[in-house]
């Protein structure tokens, strides 16, 4: 069986632009604490930094698992330089949006921390993501993936579920317009299938 095409060539955004576009929402952040540029982060700036910081780790996410189909769909394979970028940007986004929780929200507060976790459990969703990104993110150099070898990719599966507790954690604190999570979990099962095709795919060519 051959792999489906894409009938135009898409290579992949040169490195300094993608990184580019993955900084912009932090360098808009930045700009909107210190008035930069006529940047407002809008009458509730913590709510705000919530937000673009859980948004932008979500959508980066995303971003990480589209790689391996675009490399695919292209028949590009320096698409794959751009995943660790991806995913690291999006762990960074993920670890900023739980600083601006516990130091802008709960002031740090470990008591208001246990009473958030009992009233609003979607939280326990997004921090055992944001503690499953982090072997992830630690083992994410050229020397840990040479070190771990094939265990590093059985690893870096993880991914997968960390893409499915997001979307969760998402879906969960949405009060009445579920239309943009079930856009998310839409794409992440159109990602996850994609995966499985694949893997079955591989599995039927060697055999
Ligand atoms: C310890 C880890 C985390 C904590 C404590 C946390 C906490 C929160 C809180 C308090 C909100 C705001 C809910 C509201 O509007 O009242 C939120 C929203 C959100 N979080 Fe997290 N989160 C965590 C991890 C994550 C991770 C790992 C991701 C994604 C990779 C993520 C993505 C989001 C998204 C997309 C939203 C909705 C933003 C919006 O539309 O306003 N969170 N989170």
């Amino acid at each position: 069986m051959t792999t489906p095409r894409l009938p135009f060539r898409l290579p992949p955004p040169p490195r300094p632009l993608a990184f580019a576009l993955a900084a912009a929402p932090a360098a808009w952040l930045i700009a909107g604490i210190f008035g930069i540029a006529g940047a407002d982060l809008g009458p509730n700036p913590v709510r705000e930094l919530t937000h673009v910081t859980g948004k932008t780790a979500l959508n980066l996410l995303l971003i990480t698992l589209l790689v391996s189909p675009l490399r695919d769909l292209s028949g590009i394979p320096s698409w794959l330089r751009l995943r660790r970028m991806m995913g690291l940007f999006a762990a960074f986004y993920a670890a900023l949006h739980f600083l601006v929780y516990a130091v802008l929200e709960l002031d740090l507060s470990l008591a208001d921390l246990g009473r958030e976790l009992a009233k609003r459990p979607f939280i326990w969703v997004g921090a055992a993501a944001l503690l499953a990104l982090v072997p992830l993110v630690v083992t994410s150099t050229d020397r840990m993936m040479r070190r771990l070898g094939r265990r590093w990719q059985t690893l870096h599966r993880l991914v997968y579920p960390i893409a499915i507790l997001a979307v969760w954690h998402y879906w969960w604190q949405v009060k009445a317009d579920i239309r943009e999570p079930l856009l998310y979990a839409t794409a992440l099962a159109l990602l996850l299938g994609w995966r499985v095709w694949r893997g079955r795919r591989r599995r039927v060519t060697v055999s």
